[in-house]
């Protein structure tokens, strides 16, 4: 019988993530056998905790807040996406290298592409944010063929930072500006924190935006946002952001169990049910 693999998730703090499940409703459902773990790694011991990982034998693992940035600097090679939003979200051990990716823009790109098909037919992008969440949505949207995208921050030189990197066709604007932006946006985007459970509510008027504008959010606890009950209050299509965290597993799973596994409505409802 082969070797079980293992692999894992750090983060600082962990006991929030949803991933262990996920991966592990994986493992079960393909017969693999393996195990997932979180791990609460602070931030100075980062790159110890990848070396202790490596010479354990383990196959790789996700890596959250803080220590994306950690992780990009510290791979050896990286992959198209990863190099691009200069953020690692996905590491794998292979041929003596450390991998390191980034699945966040594939994430949220596939859970648009399964619930609001013909979305990147769009080309004009309204996206809420700027931190590192938008650098992923922003290199998603620019692959997907949006040509003009208009992030908005409440610090605007952070969107102006993002709008220099990506270059043409994406621009910075300031919040004020939201309810002209709305008017020409095929997708509305929030990649903020604002609306999640015991953060400050998204306050945003989409009484102007075109009726076939859809809207998406990052957040997904709760499940309807305040920015997707807004949209639904005025008629306009939403994709709920559950989506991006279940299909952003996929590649990483992929890569450490040699299978890609699928995002099932057993799968979602599993989730939802440890919300
Ligand atoms: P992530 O990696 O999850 O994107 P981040 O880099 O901390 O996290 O970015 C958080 C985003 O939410 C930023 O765009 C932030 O705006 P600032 O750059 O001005 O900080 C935005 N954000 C968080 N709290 C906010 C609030 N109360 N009002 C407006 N924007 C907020």
């Amino acid at each position: 019988m082969a070797d079980a693999l293992h692999a894992f998730v750090a983060g600082y703090p962990i006991r929030h993530s949803r991933s262990p499940l996920i991966h592990g409703h994986w493992l079960k459902t393909h017969g693999i056998a393996g195990s997932y773990r979180a791990i609460e790694v602070a931030p100075d011991s980062f790159a110890n905790f990848v070396t202790g990982m490596r010479q354990a034998g383990l196959v790789g693992g996700n890596i959250t807040l803080p220590h994306k940035e950690a992780a990009f600097a510290l791979a050896d090679r990286l992959d198209a996406a990863a190099e691009e939003i200069g953020a690692v979200n996905t590491l794998w051990f292979r041929d003596g290298a450390l991998w390191g990716g980034n699945t966040d823009a594939y994430g949220f790109a596939a859970n648009l592409d399964a619930y609001g098909p013909g979305w990147d037919k769009g080309s004009s992008a309204l996206v809420l944010g700027a931190g590192g969440a938008s650098r992923a949505i922003v290199y998603a949207l620019k692959q997907r063929g949006f040509s003009d995208i208009r992030i908005v921050n409440r610090t605007l030189g952070r969107a102006q930072e993002l709008a220099d990197r990506f270059g043409k066709g994406v621009s910075a604007h300031s919040w004020a500006a939201v309810p002209e932006l709305t008017r020409d946006a095929d997708l509305i985007v929030n990649t903020t924190s604002l609306g999640m459970e015991g953060k400050d509510e998204l306050e945003i008027d989409l009484a102007s935006a075109r009726p076939d504008a859809l809207v998406t959010d990052i957040v997904y606890v709760p499940l309807e946002t305040p920015l997707l009950h807004a949209a639904r209050a005025c008629g306009l299509k939403t994709v709920d952001g559950l989506g991006m965290l279940l299909h952003q597993a996929v590649p990483g799973f992929e890569h450490w169990f040699g299978k890609r596994p699928e995002v099932t409505v057993e799968l979602r409802d599993l989730v939802l049910a440890d919300m």
